[in-house]
């Protein structure tokens, strides 16, 4: 819980943060959809079972409301000695709790969301949180060959994810069909 104001949590997504708001925090991303309790469930559990790949974490504020997600997924590849790339996605802080710090806690480098969700591989479910981060850091590092992290964003939140310790680089492209 390091590096959070007084009160707030940071843990798993778990299956009654429906009920939390989870889906009100991800509305400052995009359109979310008329989203039901049973869709978001078969969508949770679909992402527990493959939470080696996939792994949403969430900042609970002090009254037990979701105000911050973030999601990282783990691609395989061939190159790079079959090496393994992080992708950072969706991080997210409620309109009315932004500027606490808490994306930065969410989204700080390999320090923060992706070690968290990677710690998550090999400790029991829940322990991430108390892990001391730099260290975990290490082992995964060696375990599981983490080469890079990746992360698309908008040109205003570049800023954003440079204090979180990413550089700018190559050019995006997209294919709407
Ligand atoms: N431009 C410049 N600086 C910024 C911005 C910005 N858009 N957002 C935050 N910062 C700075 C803060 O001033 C702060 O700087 P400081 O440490 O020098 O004081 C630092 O970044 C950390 O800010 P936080 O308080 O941690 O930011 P916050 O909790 O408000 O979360 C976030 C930032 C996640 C971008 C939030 O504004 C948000 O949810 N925005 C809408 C959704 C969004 O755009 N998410 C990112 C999508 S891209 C992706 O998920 C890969």
């Amino acid at each position: 819980q390091a590096d959070l104001p007084p009160g707030y949590k940071i843990r798993p997504l778990a299956s009654d943060d429906y009920e939390r708001g989870f889906l009100d925090t991800l509305t400052v991303l995009t359109e979310i959809g008329d989203i039901s309790k049973a869709q978001f469930l078969e969508r949770f559990n679909y992402l527990k079972q493959h939470n080696h790949e996939y792994f949403t974490i969430v900042i609970l504020s002090p009254d037990d409301r979701v105000v911050g997600a973030g999601t990282v997924f783990v691609e395989r590849k061939f190159i790079r000695n079959t090496g393994l790339v992080g992708h950072i996605e969706d991080i997210a802080v409620n309109k009315n709790q932004q500027g606490k710090k808490l994306g930065l806690r969410c989204g700080k480098s390999i320090n923060g969301l992706l070690t968290i969700v990677l710690s998550s591989y090999i400790q029991s479910p829940g322990a991430a949180a108390n892990l001391i981060l730099i260290n975990v850091f290490i082992v995964l590092h060696l375990t599981y060959l983490v080469l890079t992290v990746i992360l698309d964003c908008s040109e205003k939140n570049v800023p954003f994810y440079e204090k979180c310790g990413f550089t700018r680089k190559e050019v995006e492209m997209a294919w709407y069909c």
